[in-house]
């Protein structure tokens, strides 16, 4: 048997892992990977940034107020642009991959919505783009926690980071960030539409899930696989023309 030592200075605890020496250095990666420092994280996921946002992660990441920490024990952080970005991706919230490399929409969810955003580098990129999500713990068996659960963590971070980001355009993937950023049910009829959000004074876009078009995918659903790219689309041809109206529709 091997033992292996993480010494965590902020929470002042020193873990002993005990597994056979064939797998010691997997385990090393695992630990390595999951406790990357947040000032290490912060400087990765947001190139430019600001001591507002700075300050803003930090706290984030000390967050301990609800039970979805106590599950995974991870706070994820946003990725990109936290100056002014001109789009805000929002999804609903991380899962395994995304709690251990602390990035968002770094999974399968997030290879696909990445892919579709590849195919206009010059839109999309971290010096233009924010992604983000409703929830910012990876849920228990990545369920979508109760409403007020979600509220009140959307209230403390995600409502914050759109008030200190300020985006110039929101993106909302799926029926989760649906209802709780737009406040409006059934991502079906709902896709392709843009909404002004009073609230934050911004303009939105909904689309699919990226969850939602992989199985749509596998299913052989071109209607909505096609859909999805086509809304991707939409935001290039006229997410300038939404901008000079910050006001209302
Ligand atoms: N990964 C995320 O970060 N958010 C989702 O909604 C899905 C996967």
């Amino acid at each position: 048997m091997g033992h292996l030592y993480q010494m965590n200075r902020k929470q002042k605890t020193l873990s002993i892992f005990i597994c056979p020496k064939s797998e010691e250095s997997s385990a090393l990666l695992y630990i390595m990977k999951v406790s990357l420092p947040i000032t290490e994280v912060i400087q990765r996921n947001f190139p430019v940034l600001n001591k507002e946002y700075e300050s803003f992660a930090l706290e984030k990441d000390s967050c301990r107020s609800c039970e979805l920490y106590d599950h995974y024990k991870q706070v994820i952080q946003s990725e990109g642009c936290v100056v002014s970005p001109n789009f805000m991706f929002i999804g609903e919230a991380g899962g395994s991959d995304e709690a251990e490399q602390n990035r968002p929409f770094i999974g399968m969810a997030g290879q696909r919505i990445r892919e579709e955003m590849k195919k206009f580098p010059l839109i999309f990129n971290k010096k233009t783009t924010l992604i983000s999500n409703v929830v910012s713990c990876r849920p228990l068996n990545n369920k979508f926690p109760d409403k007020d659960v979600a509220k009140s963590c959307m209230a403390k971070w995600l409502d914050k980071e759109i008030k200190i980001v300020q985006p110039k355009i929101i993106i909302v993937l799926g029926n989760q960030p649906l209802l709780y950023v737009r406040e409006e049910q059934g991502i079906t009829s709902l896709r392709g539409t843009w909404k002004f959000l009073p609230k934050y004074k911004i303009w939105s876009f909904a689309t699919y899930h990226p969850s939602y078009v992989i199985r749509q995918e596998r299913a052989k659903n071109k209607e909505v696989v096609d859909l999805f790219i086509q809304d991707i689309e939409t935001i290039v041809k006229t997410w300038e023309s939404k901008i000079s109206d910050r006001t209302s529709p």
